[in-house]
């Protein structure tokens, strides 16, 4: 086994030559660093850097967040997915506005009772901004950990995140914590890649216990596998002198607050034709006269646990748009859709 200290110091000493220039790592601020690691998580840092960057700009205080208006965070946030991460940034703003008088809690237990901030987030809020003895335990960690150590309990498991989080606090730097913890995710994100890492390479190759077994890539272990479910979306674009209808979206389901056309959704995937022939259409469209403009290709949209395939049919209406439209639906100029939330989906549909 690696001695405690010395995996430390390895991974600082590569950290110092080889660690990315990234924005939020040049502050103690933690409001910064909460806005940082809220975007970060399930986002790479290439895509997650110009929505930080945005971000900071629009609101450079908690204040400035917590002021603003929840549409306009949404369309800020539009493209990056995981929308509760917004919502919640967005609430916990308001509640450190005016609970805490505006000031970022200090101490571990309190930042972890904000929404929205689960033990990684607290751990790398506490740590970063205010040096706090909490080690950080996220996929990076996971990997580094279970490959070096030699660690089989599934990650996934509430006895492997015992086990790995009672680990990662043994090997912390208790002095320099920020430090030790930037270090072992950067190490983690950068050299211990998921696939193919070069062990060769490596500063703790000599005492890797994965790289001497060959088990690299074994570990780390995961129990579950993700089901993934398939849906099918037959978004209806109404047009009737340049207006259409969108939808916002309020059910306990994807996208919630975020907004899209009147959707059928069908528990198969229609063909171009079948569509139009469904009782799914007639009900919608009922004695409504229209025609039929286009039917567009089937884009398919991958999120976690669910494979959309969706089909936009553009239908031009004869008569106007409220007689047709489910009352959650609002009408709006075709030319003002770019002001509103959208899903990615949604937005790349508009972008072809
Ligand atoms: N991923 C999550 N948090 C990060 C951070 N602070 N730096 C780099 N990548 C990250």
């Amino acid at each position: 086994m690696c001695p405690m200290n010395s995996f430390s110091e390895t991974i600082i000493d590569w950290f110092n030559q080889h660690k990315r220039d990234l924005p939020w790592r040049n502050t103690k601020n933690p409001y910064l660093i909460w806005l940082s690691e809220i975007i970060l998580q399930q986002t790479r840092v290439e895509q997650g850097t110009s929505y930080y960057l945005k971000f900071s700009k629009t609101y450079p205080t908690v204040k400035h967040l917590a002021k603003a208006d929840n549409e306009e965070v949404m369309k800020l946030w539009q493209g990056l997915g995981y929308y509760s991460r917004a919502r919640n940034l967005h609430i916990t703003a308001q509640v450190i506005t005016q609970l805490h008088k505006g000031k970022f809690p200090v101490k571990y237990a309190d930042i972890l009772a904000l929404k929205g901030i689960g033990e990684y987030t607290a751990a790398a809020i506490a740590s970063f901004a205010f040096d706090k003895p909490h080690a950080v335990v996220d996929g990076n960690v996971f990997r580094v950990l279970a490959r070096v150590y030699g660690i089989e309990t599934p990650i996934d498991s509430s006895q492997g995140k015992k086990e790995f989080n009672a680990l990662a606090n043994q090997l912390l730097d208790k002095k320099n914590p920020a430090l030790h913890n930037q270090a072992i995710m950067e190490f983690g994100a950068m050299h211990c890649k998921p696939v193919s890492p070069n062990c060769n390479l490596c500063p703790l190759n000599s005492i890797c216990f994965a790289s001497q077994k060959e088990l690299v890539s074994e570990l780390p272990v995961k129990s579950k596998t993700i089901k993934v479910r398939n849906r099918y979306f037959n978004y209806i674009v109404l047009n009737h002198k340049g207006t259409t209808a969108i939808n916002k979206r309020t059910a306990k389901d994807i996208w919630t607050n975020l907004y899209d056309f009147p959707l059928i959704e069908t528990n198969k995937e229609f063909r171009e034709e079948e569509i139009l022939l469904s009782k799914e259409w007639k009900k919608f469209i009922g004695r409504n006269k229209y025609s039929v403009k286009s039917i567009s290709k089937v884009y398919k949209h991958i999120l976690s646990h669910q494979r959309i395939y969706a089909r936009f049919l553009e239908i031009d209406c004869i008569t106007s748009l409220e007689k047709i439209i489910p009352s959650s639906a609002i009408i709006i100029k075709q030319k003002d859709i770019h002001q509103y939330a959208v899903p990615r989906l949604i937005e790349i549909y508009l972008e072809t």
